[in-house]
C-alpha cells in the first residue's frame, strides 16, 4: 500500500526500435493526445530500452526523429506535454540502477516479454534486456507518474513498476514515497493484432510488411493491406459475442470501433450479416480517413530534423527538473552521502 498525496501524473513511452503502426497508434498514441489536456503529461522515447538488442546507431537516430515526429503529427502539443527522449535525461538510468538493486530475479524471471524476445538462446541475450523492466519502473517512478497509459502487452511491466515502488516504500519504511502507478489500458484499441496472423499482436519487429499498417503509409497501402488481411468465409456476426473463435474478424472489427470511436457492438449494428466483400472496403476508407492526414504531416516534421531535436532538447530540460529531484530524494533515503 501506499499513502502517496501528490499530484496527478500521466507517463508513458515508445521504443525507438522501427516504424510505427497502427497498434502504437491506437494502444497507445491516441491515449496520449486525448490525455494531454486533463493532467499533467509526459511522453518519451525509450532510446535506452532500444539498445536492449542492436541498433545501427545511424537509424536509431532516424528512428527517435521518427517517433517525435509521430508523436506531434498525432497532436501531442510539446508545449502541453513534456516530450523528450530517454537518454537525455540522466535520472533515468541513475535511478534504475537503485531499483535493481530493490527487484527480484524471481520477478524478472517471471516476465513474459523477456521470454519472448530472447528466445530459445537466452545465454546470448542481452544483460539489458533482462532488466528491461526496471528501466522501465524507473522512467516511471523517477516523475513518481500515478497513471501510465498502454497497450496491453505492457500489463506484466506496470505489475512489475508497482511491485518495486511497493518494495522500496516498504524497506525504506517511507510509505507514502512513490505512488503504485495505475495502468490506463481499457478501450477497443489495447491490442491490435497482426493483419495476417489474428493469434499475433500487431508488431514493429513482423517480418511480413503486409501484418502491419504503418502510419506512414499511403491511401493505396492500406487499402491493399486491408484487401489482404487474412479473413474467414463467414459473414459478419450482428453481436460482439458472435466474433468468438473469429481472431482475424475481430481484430479487423475492433479496428474500426477503435478508430471510429464506436464499440463493436455498434460497428456490428451496422455490418452484420454483411460480409468481407463490404466491410473491408468501408474499413479501408475509414483507416485512409484518420491515419492518412497523419503520415502526410509526419512526412512533412520530419523533413526538419533540427526543430525536433530542439523539442527534444526543450523537454529533456523540463523533464529532468522534476526526476533529478526525485534522485536527490532517494539518494538521501538510500544513505548516499549527499
Ligand atoms: P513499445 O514501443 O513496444 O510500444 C509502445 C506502445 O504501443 C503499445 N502497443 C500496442 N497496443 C495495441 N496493440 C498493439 N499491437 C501494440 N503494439 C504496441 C504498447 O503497449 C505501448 O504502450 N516497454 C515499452 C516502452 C516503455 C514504457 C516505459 C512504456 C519504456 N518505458 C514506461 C510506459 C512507461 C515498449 O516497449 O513499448
Amino acid at each position: 500500500m501506499t499513502g502517496y498525496k501528490g499530484p496527478e501524473r500521466v507517463l508513458s513511452g515508445i521504443q525507438t526500435s522501427g516504424e510505427m503502426h497502427l497498434g502504437n497508434y491506437l494502444g497507445a498514441i491516441k491515449k496520449f493526445v486525448a490525455l494531454q489536456h486533463e493532467r499533467q503529461c509526459l511522453y518519451f522515447l525509450a532510446d535506452m530500452h532500444a539498445i536492449t538488442v542492436w541498433q545501427d546507431p545511424e537509424r536509431l537516430r532516424a528512428q527517435t526523429f521518427h517517433i517525435v515526429a509521430t508523436y506531434l503529427a498525432c497532436g501531442i502539443d510539446p508545449k502541453v506535454a513534456t516530450v523528450f527522449h530517454q537518454s537525455g535525461v540522466h535520472a533515468h538510468a541513475e535511478l534504475a540502477w537503485i531499483f535493481n538493486c530493490i527487484a527480484r530475479l524471481g520477478w524478472l524471471d517471471r516476465m513474459t516479454q523477456f521470454k519472448d524476445k530472447a528466445g530459445k538462446d537466452k545465454e546470448r541475450a542481452s544483460v539489458g534486456l533482462y532488466t528491461y523492466p526496471v528501466l522501465q519502473a524507473a522512467d516511471i517512478l523517477v516523475y513518481k507518474a500515478t497513471h501510465v497509459p498502454v497497450g496491453e502487452d505492457q500489463k506484466q511491466h506496470l505489475e512489475l513498476s508497482r511491485d518495486i515502488a511497493g518494495k522500496f516504500n516498504h524497506d525504506y519504511d517511507k510509505p507514502d514515497f512513490f505512488p503504485l502507478p495505475e495502468p490506463l489500458i481499457q478501450g477497443p484499441g489495447a491490442r491490435i493484432m497482426s493483419l495476417r496472423d489474428g493469434s499475433k499482436k500487431m508488431s514493429k519487429s513482423d517480418a511480413s510488411e503486409n501484418a502491419s499498417i504503418f502510419l506512414r503509409d499511403d491511401a493505396d497501402a492500406i487499402a491493399r493491406k486491408i484487401k489482404k488481411a487474412t479473413t474467414d468465409p463467414e459473414v459478419l456476426p450482428s453481436e460482439a459475442k458472435g466474433l468468438e473463435g473469429r481472431p482475424e474478424a475481430a481484430n479487423l472489427v475492433g479496428i474500426y470501433a477503435a478508430l471510429s470511436g464506436k464499440t463493436s457492438d455498434e460497428v456490428l449494428a451496422e455490418f452484420g450479416g454483411k460480409g468481407f466483400g463490404v466491410f473491408k472496403p468501408a474499413l479501408a476508407e475509414l483507416v485512409v480517413e484518420k491515419i492518412g492526414p497523419i503520415g502526410e504531416e509526419l512526412r512533412r516534421l520530419e523533413a526538419d530534423p533540427g526543430h525536433l531535436q530542439s523539442v527534444l532538447r526543450e523537454g529533456a530540460r523540463r523533464a529532468a527538473a522534476i526526476a533529478d529531484e526525485t534522485v536527490r530524494e532517494v539518494k538521501e533515503i538510500v544513505g548516499f552521502v549527499g
